[in-house]
C-alpha cells in the first residue's frame, strides 16, 4: 500500500486577489511539497479552496453592490486562475459555501455540544444603534488592548498578532457607520477550550517539536492558557447556527472544516482521507494563522470523539516583506498574483517560483527586493541551472550525435558522487525546509558545471571523442537527475529539460539509472529563461514599490532635557526642527545626562503619530543605536536642524505612519553608514555616538 499523505493549504479568503506573500506561505510551498511526495510514491491528495464566510466578504459584497454569493464566484474563479498560471498542483479546488459543508459543520457542532463542549453565554458585546444591529468583530476598530497600536480589528491586532475580545478594544469605533458603539447583552455559544485542554495538550505532546519554529512557539504560548472561545456571530452570511436565528458561525469556527467538507464535496473516497489514521496530514499556512490550526481547529475535532484525522505537521512561514514596507492588500503595495501573469512574456511562472522560494521566510521574516530577484534569476538559475543544461544538451546535440557515449567507471563514480547529495535534499524537504533545499539543490547543478568545465570536452571531442561523449552521458544523467529535483520547485520547467532530453513521466526511481537515449534523439536545445536585464528591473521597482517611504527622517537639535515627571528611565526633550518646536520623550537616562544631550543634532521619525507616554507629549522619536554589550549611542547629523534625509531615492511620505508600521522596518548602523531596510540613509553627514553600532530604535 502506498503511504497516502494528505496537504493542505490555508483556504484563502476570496474577497481579494492574493500577493506573492500568501502565495509563498501557502499555496507555492505546499504545493512544492505536495509534488515531491507524489515523486516520492506517495498517494497525495492536495486540497485547497476559498473561504467564503466571514464579515470580509459581507463588507465588500457591500462595497461592490453584490451579493456575497457573488463576490465569492468572482474571486473564487480569480484565484484558481493564479494557481494555474503558477502551476500550483492542486487535486481538490473548493469552496466554503456548499451544503456539504454546512451539514459537516453542523454535525460537528452537534457532537461537540452533546459531549458537552459547548457552553451558552450571556455576553456583552458592542451594538450600533444607528444601524441597529450588533456589531460582528471586524465591523469594529480601535487600539488595541495589548499593544495599543490603532487600527486593530474587533478580533486580532495586526501589530501583535494577538487575539482580541471585541469589548476590549480601546476607543472602539463602528465601521457600518462611523458611531461610537455601545455595549449590550446578547448570548453567544463558545467551545469550552479549557475543558478540552488536557486532550489538547496530550494530543500535541508528539508533534509540535516537529513544526516550523514560528508554529512551535506560536502554539506553546497559546497553550498556557486557553479561555473559552466564541462561535458564534451575528450575521446573515454563513452557517446557520441550530435554534439560533439570525446567528451564523463565526468564520473561524467554519472554515477549518472546510478542509473536510472540500474533500467530501469532491470526493467519493473522503473518508479515507480523514478518518482513516494511516493518513499523514501536513497543512501549510502562515504564521498568523497557526493558532487556528494548531489548537482551536485539532480541540474542535477531538472534542467530537469521534476521530477525525488530525494535523500531524505545520509548516507555517513567517512573513515576506516587500523592499521600502509591505505587502498591502489595503495599500495595494507590492506584487499580486495577477501582475506577474502580465509579465508572463519575460517572466514565466517558474522564474517567480524560484525566487519566492529562495526567499521563503523560512526561520525569519524575510524581503523581496527586485535588485535580489534580478541577481537570483540571472545568476542562480540562468547562469548555473539553465547554464548546464544547455551546454550539456547542445553539445551532446551538435557535437556527439554519431556517438553511443558508453560510461566507464570514471564516469560511473562521478555519477555516484554527485547522487550523495540526494538524499539530503530529500530530507529537507521531507521536513518542510523548503528553501535549504532549493539551495542544495542548486550546488547539484553548480558540482556538475563545474565538472563540464574540468573535463574540457570541447577538447577532449576532437583528441578522444568517445571519452567526450561518456563525459557528455554522465552529465545528462545528471541533468535528467536535476530535472526531478527541481520539479517540485519549478515545475514548468522540469517539463522542458525532460522534453529536451526525450524523456517522460520520470519519478525518484529514476533517480538510479542513467540517461539511456541516444543523442541524435535529442531535440534542438532552446535556451530555457531570458535574463532579466536593468530594464524590465527598473519597469518592475517603477511600476511596484511605493514612491515614498513611510518614515520621514529630520535632523532635530536638542535645546531642552529634563526628566520626566511620572517614569523612572525617560526623558523630556524640546527639539527645534527647523522653524518648530517640538517635545519628545525617550528613554534615554540610562545612557545619557540631561547635559550631555542640550546642543545634539540628532534624527528623528518626523511624522510619527503623536503619543502620550506617562502622561507627557511625545511629537516622534529619536533614532539611536545599539551596539553587542548594550551600549547606546543616539544618530547624530551634521546638518542643520529641519534638514530632511532620504532613503535611497525615494521622497517621504506626507502622513504619519503608526508605531506600529515603524517597528516592520529594520534599521541598522554600522561603520559604513545607516541602513533602512537595507537601502542607505543619506542627505546629511551621519555618525554613531560612542560608536555603538548595531541595531537602530
Ligand atoms: N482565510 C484565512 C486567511 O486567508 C485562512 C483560513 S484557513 C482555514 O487568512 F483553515 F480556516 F481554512
Ligand atoms: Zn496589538
Amino acid at each position: 500500500m502506498k503511504k497516502k499523505v494528505l496537504v493542505t493549504s490555508a483556504l484563502p479568503y476570496v474577497n481579494n486577489i492574493p500577493h506573492l506573500g500568501n502565495l509563498i506561505g501557502s499555496t507555492l510551498s505546499a504545493d512544492v511539497f505536495a509534488r515531491h511526495k507524489r515523486l516520492q510514491g506517495c498517494d497525495v491528495l492536495y486540497v485547497c479552496g476559498a473561504d467564503e464566510h466571514g464579515t470580509t466578504t459581507e463588507i465588500k459584497a457591500r462595497e461592490e453592490g453584490i451579493t456575497p454569493q457573488e463576490l465569492c464566484d468572482k474571486y473564487g474563479a480569480l484565484h484558481k486562475n493564479v494557481y494555474d498560471w503558477f502551476g500550483i498542483s492542486l487535486d481538490v479546488w473548493g469552496r466554503t459555501h456548499t451544503d456539504t459543508h454546512a451539514r459537516i459543520v453542523q454535525e460537528i457542532f452537534s457532537e461537540l455540544d452533546s459531549n458537552g463542549y459547548i457552553l451558552e453565554q450571556e455576553v456583552e458585546q458592542l451594538y450600533d444603534e444607528k444601524a441597529q444591529q450588533f456589531l460582528a468583530d471586524r465591523f469594529v476598530e480601535g487600539d488595541c488592548p495589548h499593544c495599543g497600536a490603532s487600527g486593530a480589528r474587533g478580533d486580532q491586532c495586526d501589530a501583535c498578532q494577538q487575539l482580541i475580545i471585541a469589548t476590549q478594544l480601546v476607543q472602539p469605533i463602528s465601521k457600518l457607520t462611523d458611531t461610537t458603539p455601545v455595549i449590550k447583552k446578547t448570548t453567544h455559544l463558545f467551545l469550552d477550550l479549557p475543558a478540552l485542554t488536557p486532550v489538547v495538550e496530550q494530543w500535541l505532546s508528539p508533534r509540535v517539536h516537529t513544526w516550523s519554529a514560528s508554529a512551535e512557539a506560536i502554539t506553546k504560548q497559546w497553550m498556557q492558557e486557553l479561555k473559552p472561545r466564541a462561535i458564534t456571530r451575528d450575521l446573515s452570511w454563513g452557517v446557520d447556527v441550530p435554534g439560533m436565528p439570525g446567528k451564523v458561525f463565526y468564520v473561524w469556527f467554519d472554515a477549518p472544516i472546510g478542509y473536510i467538507s472540500i474533500t467530501a464535496h469532491a470526493r467519493e473516497d473522503w473518508k479515507e482521507w480523514w478518518h482513516n489514521p494511516e493518513v499523514e496530514l501536513v497543512q501549510f499556512m502562515g504564521k498568523d494563522n497557526v493558532v487556528f490550526h494548531s489548537v482551536i481547529f485539532p480541540a474542535t475535532l477531538l472534542g467530537t470523539g469521534t476521530h477525525w484525522n488530525t494535523v500531524d505537521t505545520i509548516a507555517a512561514t513567517d512573513f515576506l516583506n516587500l523592499e521600502r514596507g509591505k505587502f498591502s492588500k489595503s495599500r495595494k503595495t507590492g506584487v499580486f498574483a495577477e501582475d506577474c501573469i502580465r509579465y508572463e512574456k519575460q517572466l514565466p511562472a517558474d522564474v517567480w517560483r524560484y525566487y519566492l522560494l529562495s526567499v521563503r521566510p523560512e526561520s525569519a521574516d524575510s524581503t523581496f527586493s527586485f535588485a535580489d530577484f534580478q541577481a537570483k534569476t540571472n545568476n542562480e538559475l540562468i547562469a548555473n541551472l539553465a547554464n548546464l543544461v544547455h551546454r550539456t544538451t547542445h553539445f551532446a546535440h551538435t557535437k556527439l550525435a554519431t556517438q553511443k557515449g558508453a560510461l566507464t567507471p570514471t564516469q560511473e563514480a562521478f555519477i555516484a558522487q554527485t547522487r550523495r547529495a540526494y538524499a539530503h535534499i530529500h530530507e529537507l524537504l521531507d521536513a518542510h525546509h523548503l528553501r535549504e533545499a532549493l539551495k542544495e539543490t542548486m550546488k547539484v547543478a553548480k558540482h556538475a558545471n563545474a565538472h563540464f568545465q574540468h573535463q574540457e570536452p570541447w577538447k577532449t571531442v576532437a583528441t578522444d571523442p568517445e571519452r567526450a561523449a561518456a563525459d557528455i552521458r554522465a552529465l545528462l544523467t545528471i541533468v535528467q537527475d536535476l530535472s526531478l529535483l527541481v520539479q517540485p520547485f519549478i515545475p514548468h520547467t522540469a517539463q522542458r529539460i525532460q522534453e529536451l532530453l526525450g524523456v517522460d513521466g520520470l519519478t525518484y526511481e529514476n533517480l538510479a539509472g542513467a540517461y539511456d537515449k541516444p543523442f541524435s534523439e535529442l531535440a534542438t536545445p532552446q535556451p530555457l529563461f531570458t535574463k532579466l536585464d536593468d530594464d524590465l528591473r527598473a519597469q518592475l521597482e517603477e511600476e511596484f514599490l511605493p514612491k515614498t517611504h513611510p518614515l520621514d527622517l529630520r535632523v532635530a537639535r536638542i535645546t531642552n532635557a529634563k526628566n520626566h515627571p511620572n517614569a523612572d528611565k525617560l526623558l523630556v526633550l524640546t527639539l527645534e526642527v527647523g522653524k518648530e518646536s517640538r517635545q519628545l520623550v525617550a528613554g534615554l537616562k540610562e545612557h545619557y545626562t540631561t547635559e550631555e544631550l542640550v546642543g545634539k543634532h540628532i534624527i528623528i521619525v518626523y511624522n510619527l503619530q503623536p503619543v502620550k507616554l506617562r502622561g507627557e507629549l511625545s511629537q516622534g522619536m529619536l533614532l539611536a543605536s545599539e551596539d553587542e554589550s548594550g551600549t547606546v549611542g543616539l544618530l547624530l547629523a551634521d546638518a542643520p536642524s529641519g534638514t530632511q534625509l532620504c532613503v535611497g531615492e525615494t521622497q517621504a511620505q506626507t502622513e504619519a505612519v503608526t508605531f506600529d508600521e515603524f517597528l516592520t522596518h529594520t534599521i541598522t548602523s554600522s561603520a559604513e553608514g545607516v541602513y533602512i531596510d537595507e537601502t542607505p540613509l543619506h542627505g546629511a553627514t551621519i555618525t554613531v555616538d560612542k560608536h555603538a553600532f548595531g541595531r537602530v530604535r
